[in-house]
């Protein structure tokens, strides 16, 4: 079993929504890399970072979302009382995750070139990209720590949780 998903199961057994706050840790460290890399364009980019950002960007980025649109939003909206108005915020969250994905994977050809040490085209252009992304993906990153985290933590049941805690333990199968 790969490190990552035992360091995950450790998280999960917490509480589901403890892995959920922990992975935007985790992700608000990727956006740190992505900007080191945008800092260090053309020549000075650390390979090895760029393999461990393509990977978060390839698998942990896309489980995360799926975690969140097929276990959590629904819960939320499940329980959420008219007042709460979380509706639009949960819909524009996951349109940024489809954005975000596909945002990613066109920066993933520069980046496995960069992870190889091939000279970039167009340096700026993806310097550019990189910054971009990091921008909006931290202001994601806050929505969801500042709104949706809280409000989950206020409106799921104890079944919530359970049933939230079986859909990530089946996508980490
Ligand atoms: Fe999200
Ligand atoms: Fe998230």
């Amino acid at each position: 079993m790969p490190t990552e998903t035992v360091h995950s199961d450790n998280w999960l057994r917490r509480g589901p929504l403890d892995l959920i706050e922990h992975e935007h840790q985790v992700q608000a460290q990727l956006c740190d890399s992505l900007e080191r890399i945008a800092d260090d364009l053309p020549d000075n980019v650390d390979r090895r970072l760029c393999l461990q950002v393509i990977d978060s960007l390839q698998f942990e980025m896309p489980l995360h979302h799926r975690d969140e649109e097929l276990g959590l939003f629904p819960l939320i909206e499940k329980r959420a009382l008219p007042d709460d108005n979380i509706h639009d915020i949960l819909a524009r969250l996951a349109l940024e995750h489809a954005t975000d994905e596909s945002f990613a994977s066109e920066l993933l050809e520069s980046l496995e070139g960069l992870s190889e040490g091939k000279k970039l085209k167009n340096p700026d252009m993806v310097g550019y990209m990189l910054r971009s992304f990091f921008e909006s993906y931290r202001r994601h990153i806050l929505w969801e720590n500042a709104i949706v985290l809280p409000l989950a933590r206020a409106r799921l049941t104890h079944e919530d949780m359970d049933e939230l805690h079986r859909t990530m333990a089946t996508h980490r199968q």
